[in-house]
């Protein structure tokens, strides 16, 4: 099938790249001149393992292709994905300026029937509100004396997919939603994603945009309840890991999702939530959960903090070795990490920040200054009164204690994540630190 797909940031290259490779031919837009002229030379802007393999592989045999063009993607295509950015208001509200436009753009170049398909997270109702835009433009167009008017469906396809293992998501997803108003709709919708075999779920286009709403809002539910949870433990005498284990194997409730740490970030938990407190404000609801939700995370950061100072002592002259910047691993997005407020904050008591990330520090660069980067986790440890592990890379499992230890000026380890093991880290001669890891013991 001829597909489209508006907007070439995270969500809409993934899965540009990954319809190509279900054997459609894929045309992607982007506003930004250099982004798609990177693209075209298979260059990928962001860090997503797999991506720039397939990017390049179709290019190669031109089942996927480039352009700045909506006119010229809208013409190729009949079914139209649009996945430009949603952007949090200063009130939380997600700004859907550039869906408008794009909505707008798609109705004045097309001349033939078109599925317009909305992928970027957006509150309950925005199908509608692309659908009204679009018949508004058709009718603006065929009063200058178009042919007859045109005919289009609008659905909703929300996307589940998790930075640093999109592609994997994207052709094993758990399930498929698509909100569709019409038969034809479904039909090319369950086309297009027949080579997957997906469990799908067909509904109308309000429930498919809750359902994404609902999901990601109850996945931050799940991390912020096992943080609440970290709180206690931490004053009994009591191991979260433990507590997530044991929680975890009950089917009903899970294991993912329930590892304790310095909080969730991303582009779209934190945005995500405030989104759907708004709209449920909106709808009359006061959606006190949601907003507990939120509190506990942002708790979560200033607990961590709390937690430092007080083992630390003396903050200010004291340099912190950072491992770990972008907000989760496999990803070297920056967006709302939990390092940012960590850093910032301990910067302003006067520490010495250095820091190493394997793929963040580009970015890491954009947000921070005066913070040291460094080589690699060896060259960070060199003179530090303290480690802090903020990002679960792979490779800081590998890394070589000993060196580290003999490396830094005392050997504490804030543990962010609870990647290490506690009692391996003191049997290294560590004073160790995790998140919900047994405070009392600690003290004693
Ligand atoms: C999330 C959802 O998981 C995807 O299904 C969704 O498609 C995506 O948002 C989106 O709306 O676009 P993502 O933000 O990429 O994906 O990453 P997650 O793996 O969900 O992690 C989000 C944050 O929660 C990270 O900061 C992570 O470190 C944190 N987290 C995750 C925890 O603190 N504990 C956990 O147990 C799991």
């Amino acid at each position: 099938m001829n597909i489209a797909i508006v907007g070439s940031g995270y969500v809409g290259l993934v899965s540009g790249v990954c319809f190509a490779h279900l054997g459609h031919d894929v045309i992607c837009v982007d506003i930004d001149k250099e982004k798609v002229k990177n693209l075209r030379a298979g260059k990928v802007p962001i860090y997503e393992p797999g991506l720039e393999v397939l990017l390049k592989k179709y290019l190669k045999n031109k089942k996927l292709t480039f352009t700045t063009s909506i006119k010229e993607a809208t013409k190729k295509s009949i079914a139209i994905f649009i996945a430009v950015g949603t952007p949090s208001k200063k009130n939380g509200d997600a700004d859907l300026t550039y869906v408008e436009n794009v909505a707008r753009e798609i109705a004045l170049c097309m001349d033939d029937y078109k599925l317009i398909i909305e992928k970027s997270t957006v509150p309950a109702e925005t199908g509608k509100k692309i659908e009204r835009t679009i018949k508004l433009n058709l009718q603006k167009k065929y009063r200058k004396g178009a042919k007859n008017s045109i005919d289009f469906d609008v659905a909703s396809n929300p996307e589940f997919l998790r930075e640093g293992s999109a592609i994997e998501d994207f052709m094993n997803p758990d399930r498929v939603v698509i909100g569709v108003e019409s038969k034809k709709a479904e039909k090319l919708l369950r086309e297009i994603y027949r080579p997957l075999k997906p469990k799908m779920v067909v509904t109308n286009i309000n429930s498919a945009e809750l359902i994404k709403h609902a999901s990601n809002s109850f996945l931050a539910a799940k991390i912020s309840f096992i943080n609440a949870v970290s709180q206690i433990c931490d004053h009994l005498g009591a191991d979260i890991e433990m507590v997530a284990e044991g929680m975890g194997y009950d089917k009903r409730i899970g294991r993912a999702f329930l590892n304790a740490g310095i909080g969730y970030g991303g582009s779209c938990f934190p945005k995500d939530v405030d989104a759907f407190i708004r709209l449920s404000e909106k709808s009359g609801y006061n959606f006190r959960m949601l907003k507990e939700v939120r509190a506990v995370n942002e708790e979560q950061k200033e607990n961590f903090l709390k937690l430092i100072e007080e083992k630390l002592w003396i903050v200010k002259g004291k340099t912190i070795g950072v491992l770990g910047l972008a907000f989760k691993s496999n990803t070297d997005d920056m967006r709302n990490a939990p390092s940012i407020d960590i850093i910032n904050a301990l910067k302003l008591e006067g520490a010495k920040i250095k820091a190493y990330d394997p793929e963040g520090m580009p970015n890491a660069k954009k947000v921070f200054k005066g913070l040291t980067y460094c080589k690699d986790p060896y060259a960070l440890a060199k003179g530090c009164d303290c480690l802090l592990l903020l990002t679960e890379w792979d490779e800081f499992a590998k890394l070589d204690f000993k060196k580290i230890k003999a490396a830094m000026r005392q050997a504490i380890l804030f543990d962010g994540r609870n990647f290490y093991h506690d009692q391996d880290m003191e049997a290294l001669g560590f004073e160790y630190y995790g998140i919900g890891r047994s405070l009392t013991e600690r003290k004693g």
